[in-house]
């Protein structure tokens, strides 16, 4: 609980480094979470240094050609100025996790409704996995931002990348250097519904 409580997304980080250990317990952590049919449909990709520069190279390249021809989201333009400000941390931070779904196909593609039903499933464990994750990082002390917006470059990644499955999105962790305030909730009394 502690731990759900301190939690913030960080959107800035300090140079200093992050050790293998630090990663694998928080890799450890996500291992453990549950999923739909015990599939565990995840893949963790750590980048780090000149594999994370070149990386994001790619990805700048992806929202440029975005910018200029709308190609893949194009009624979520107005999202692509937050996704140059998501990469910007993403350099900043010093670990980049990478998480694929074994089991997803690209986003681009037609599925069949029960094809659509797997994937929520594996999409809600993917989840769960990455929470863990987050919730593992804020009690030994790092910071993490959780990331979607990778889907602006969604082909150049997941051809750079080069794994099966699909690309869900990603995890900055570092030491934080900021410490913000906790972001505005809905009042349980509007979520919470008693029948
Ligand atoms: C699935 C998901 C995707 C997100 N993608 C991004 C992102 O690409 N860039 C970003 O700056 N924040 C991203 N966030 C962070 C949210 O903006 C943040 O969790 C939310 O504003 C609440 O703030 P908090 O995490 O500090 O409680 C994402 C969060 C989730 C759960």
């Amino acid at each position: 609980m502690d731990s759900i409580i301190e939690r913030r997304s960080i959107r800035k980080y300090k140079a200093q480094e992050i050790s293998k250990e630090q990663i694998t317990k928080l890799i450890e952590a996500a291992i453990k979470a549950p999923s739909a049919k015990n599939r565990q449909p995840w893949k963790y990709l750590i980048y780090s240094d000149k594999a994370k520069k070149q990386l994001l190279d790619v990805m700048e390249h992806g929202l440029d050609e975005e910018s200029e021809a709308h190609a893949l989201l194009p009624k979520s333009a107005g999202g692509l100025a937050d996704a140059y400000n998501t990469l910007r941390i993403m350099r900043e931070a010093p670990v980049l996790i990478i998480v694929i779904n074994t089991n997803g196909k690209s986003p681009f593609e037609d599925i069949e409704p029960d094809e659509r039903i797997a994937e929520i499933c594996d999409t809600l464990s993917l989840g769960a996995s990455i929470e863990n994750m987050l919730l593992k990082a804020t009690e030994i002390g790092l910071g993490t931002l959780w990331i979607a917006n990778t889907c602006f470059a969604y082909n150049d990644l997941i051809e750079y990348i080069g794994e099966e499955g699909q690309l869900v999105g990603a995890v900055s962790v570092g030491y934080a250097d900021e410490k913000p305030c906790e972001r505005p909730r809905h009042d349980i009394s509007d979520v919470m519904v008693w029948r």
